[in-house]
């Protein structure tokens, strides 16, 4: 059951419009010639996942991470891909059966609500995390979810600190469809994310990535024995 309310029906609007073309107008997202691809490699190597693991990967949307995470894990491992636009998830499922993938599961859910199944080797979310307002709770529940070793990898946006506000906002505007820019920019939510990832997960990592326009966090679950 996905929870509605205003802020999820516009976004849920929103990409129901993109969803169509959204695999071929994210590519000059956020803006022509930005290195998203080879972010989002980072962003799963980051994982260092191995064949046969499980991976969650938040906010999927259209899964365009899948053919990097299915490289890794092998038709042994397991990919569930969540997401809050039902139009999303079907392009995402287009793509599985156009693969052939059989050991992808598609759920449609707000992040927050999601009930992360216990022992997964790895958690993703790429250019999303951002758009949700409650995401420290949802790195905190995917942290309780991880295996011991297991890793949390958060990529998106951010403003870059030392670039005049008018050029990050020309960067940011387009890809921000659920509140306005400058309540984006204000809400620095790449911080949030950062002190989560700190506070949930050891070992945590910060790297700034294109000029300061993105960011790239990762943690590792405790294995516990530290007593
Ligand atoms: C810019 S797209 C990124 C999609 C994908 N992660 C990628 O890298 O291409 C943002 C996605 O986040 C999803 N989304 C936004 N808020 C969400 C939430 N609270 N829970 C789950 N999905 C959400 C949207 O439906 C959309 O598919």
């Amino acid at each position: 059951m996905i929870q509605a309310n205003g802020t999820h029906e516009r976004l849920i609007a929103t990409y129901r419009k993109k969803a169509k073309h959204y695999d071929v107008t994210s590519r000059f997202y956020p803006a022509p010639g930005y290195p998203q691809r080879a972010q989002r490699l980072r962003a799963v190597q980051a994982l260092g996942l191995r064949a046969g693991d499980r991976v969650i990967d938040i906010a999927c949307g259209t899964g365009l991470n899948f053919p990097l995470i299915e490289e890794a894990i092998g038709p042994g491992g397991r990919i569930v891909g969540v997401d809050l636009t039902d139009a999303m998830l079907a392009r995402a499922q287009e793509k599985v059966d156009a693969h052939g993938w059989s050991n992808v599961i598609l759920v449609q859910s707000d992040a927050v609500a999601y009930d992360f199944p216990a022992g997964v080797n790895g958690i993703m979310s790429t250019y999303a995390m951002t758009q949700v307002p409650e995401c420290a709770e949802v790195i905190a529940h995917g942290a309780a979810a991880l295996a011991a070793g297991g890793r949390w990898a958060v990529l998106d946006l951010k403003v870059p600190d030392k670039t005049p506000g008018f050029i990050s906002q020309f960067g940011t505007a387009s890809v921000r469809p659920f509140a306005s820019i400058d309540q984006w920019v204000t809400r620095r939510p790449w911080d949030v994310i950062r002190d989560a990832m700190q506070e949930e997960l050891t070992d945590p990592s910060w790297t700034e990535l294109f000029f300061g326009t993105a960011f790239l966090a990762t943690g590792i679950r405790d294995s516990g024995d530290a007593g």
